[in-house]
């Protein structure tokens, strides 16, 4: 989703800003933009729809010189993605620019306002508001204070400027991160944030900006956080954050911190045709790497937040990672008993939900940067009771806000679509069931049996990979399907769920996962020669169930294809079709199950001509609700 840049300092900034916005493509975007300080003292604004590369073929040979600029990825939201839409947005008469990340809800009225006070709106977008709103408040504030000074000294007019931003800001309703430049202060740059993570960083030679470490971490060393509502000056050779509890221009003291030790190695490198392939690979050496030392080493995990028995868990998470916490709860109630709910963190914030006691809060998010999860972290945190986070980004706004933090450690996912960090997710929440079961002491020969199990895993998840031939076949019999109900129950539910989201992100065709027991209840309606049911059917106390919910299916004339084990021939009379994994305790099973699902709606995505790495519509890192 958008993503913000700004530099000052001695070098070009252009190529430093292209650079960083080629760092927030993973994100999701699909327009792109930067502003610098032309020589004779005007704002220079390129921008276009589509990609950095188109924004580098427009620049061409003529890169703008200047040492100071911002730029901006934007994923659209109010209008759509078209050059005039793109950011920077101008304020003014091309007074000042600003690039935007956020969602202004009052922007309907404040743009009439501004309409009726003469501004011209060349976009639909929430973003230019903010530029004009910002400019007619500084203009009021310095007409103000000329009135009553005459001529302004450089302090003065300084104070009025920073006066202006902030009255306009107290009008915006909605959340931003801002960074902005003004047509006459080519020495500093101006950011501000609600709600929306801003990065200063410094470099050898000034400074950098950006939403979030990755963006500017190739020149910047030594990294802090902006807090919300606060409002950064930035010079080539000084950062002042202003307080926000003091109206005037007083400055609080800046805790630079170095880059974290569990930093993400940013390898831009890809071996594989497809990044999700990549990702999809990886899961062996990723699950690998973390279920070394599984027996009795729980170092990594922050055991002062854990080692106190909680009464109740609440998960809380979106989209993929919502369902690795719905499969964490099978798990940790099975292990520990230790009761769970889990909930879409969107959900959560807006409702009231009651108080429990001895409640511990996991939130799981891969980029620690979802506005929702984050929106409901801080709900939650007003109970102060203990938060941990399941995450995969060092210093992402989730890991920073959260009491404690159990690292993925899985390297930066770049696909859309999450794959890898799924299964690190049901791993890490498979290790916290067993470290409640060890303290509660219940299982505990059944626990020692599941670690031997785990161990396999990551050879099962390779020995799908190496059959990945057989799997794109049959997803390529697929190609012109309409509908497909993916079905699994207990602790495949999630699985069913996780499935249909990867094949409706990846390929767009319709997919809905259901609890197979559900299916009576209204799925079944759906049946027919067009409609494809996928069925996790490996053994387990439910397997039974789920195996008469396929001949349901089958004596109703719908296809069947099926994820099972080898030499299952009741499961191969009754389904289409059948993928083959290897058996391991149901428990477990999920880790191993998921594979053949992704590879499919991988392969079926690419035979349908769909841009798999950057599906449409879709954005990595959703920092807007
Ligand atoms: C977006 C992505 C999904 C992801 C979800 C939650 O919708 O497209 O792949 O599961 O956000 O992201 P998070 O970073 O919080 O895990």
């Amino acid at each position: 989703m958008c993503g913000i840049l700004g530099y000052i300092g001695s070098q070009q900034a252009t190529p430093l800003l292209l650079e960083g916005l080629r760092r927030l493509e993973y994100r999701g975007y699909d327009s792109v933009g930067i502003s610098t300080m032309s020589d004779n003292g005007n704002l220079n604004v390129l921008k276009t729809a589509g990609r950095v590369d188109t924004l580098t073929d427009l620049i061409g040979n003529h890169l703008p010189i200047s040492n100071m600029g911002i730029g901006h990825s934007r994923w659209a939201t109010h209008g759509p993605a078209t050059r005039d839409n793109a950011h920077p947005h101008v304020g003014g008469n091309c007074d000042l620019a600003l690039v935007h990340n956020g969602v202004i809800e009052n922007h309907d009225e404040l743009r009439t306002r501004l309409e009726s006070l003469g501004f011209y709106f060349k976009s639909g977008t929430d973003s230019e508001v903010i530029a004009h709103l910002i400019h007619w408040h500084i203009t009021q504030r310095t007409k103000l204070q000329s009135n009553a000074c005459g001529e302004l000294q450089e302090q003065d007019e300084f104070r009025s400027r920073i006066q202006g931003v902030r009255r306009a800001l107290k009008e915006l309703r909605g959340s931003y991160a801002l960074v902005i430049m003004f047509r006459d202060q080519p020495d500093y740059l101006l950011a501000v944030c609600n709600g929306s993570p801003l990065i200063i960083g410094t470099t050898d030679d000034g400074h950098l900006i950006g939403s979030d470490k990755h963006a500017i971490s190739h020149s910047a060393h030594q990294f802090t956080r902006l807090e919300d509502q606060e409002l950064a000056v930035i010079r080539s050779d000084s950062v002042q954050i202003l307080q926000k509890t003091n109206p005037g221009l007083a400055s609080r003291e800046i805790l630079w911190k170095e880059e974290d030790t569990h930093s993400l190695s940013f390898d831009d490198s890809c071996t594989y045709s497809h990044r999700t392939l990549q990702e999809i690979h990886e899961q062996p050496l990723t699950l690998k790497h973390m279920l070394s030392n599984i027996e009795d080493d729980f170092h990594s995990f922050p055991i002062e937040f854990l080692n106190n028995l909680p009464k109740r868990i609440l998960i809380l998470a979106c989209g993929t990672s919502y369902h690795a916490g719905l499969f964490g709860k099978y798990i940790i109630e099975a292990i520990s008993g230790i009761p769970v709910e889990v909930e879409y963190a969107s959900e959560f914030r807006y409702r009231e939900s009651p108080y429990q006691e001895g409640t511990l809060l996991l939130t799981i998010s891969q980029s620690g940067e979802t506005a929702d999860t984050l929106g409901a972290l801080r709900e939650f945190k007003q109970r102060k009771q203990p938060t941990v986070a399941i995450c995969n980004v060092p210093g992402s706004t989730l890991t920073e806000e959260s009491d404690a933090t159990i690292f993925l450690n899985v390297g930066l996912e770049n696909g859309v679509a999450a794959t890898k960090s799924y299964t690190a997710d049901c791993a890490i929440l498979s290790r916290l069931a067993m470290l409640w079961g060890y303290q509660k002491d219940v299982n505990v020969s059944r626990l020692s049996l599941l670690i031997n199990d785990f161990h396999t895993i990551p050879q099962m998840i390779s020995n799908v990979l190496d059959a990945k031939e057989s799997i794109k076949n049959v997803a390529h019999t697929y190609e012109d399907a309409k509908r497909f109900l993916f079905i699994g129950r207990g602790f495949d539910y999630p699985t069913a769920l996780e499935g249909a989201l990867k094949l409706k992100e990846l390929s767009y065709i319709s997919a809905e996962g259901y609890a197979a027991g559900e299916l009576k209840h209204g799925p079944l309606a759906l049946v027919d020669d067009q409609t494809i049911t996928v069925a996790l059917a490996t053994p387990g106390r439910t397997y039974e169930k789920v195996l008469s919910n396929l001949e349901e299916i089958r004596c109703r004339g719908g296809q069947i294809l099926a994820i099972g084990v080898e030499d299952d021939q009741r499961l191969k009379r009754v389904a289409n079709n059948v993928i083959y994994v290897q058996k391991v305790d149901e428990f477990l099973q999920p880790l191993v199950n998921i594979i053949p699902l992704q590879l499919f709606a991988f392969y079926l995505a690419l035979a349908r001509g769909c841009d798999v790495d950057r599906p449409r519509n879709l954005a990595k890192s959703v920092t807007v609700e």
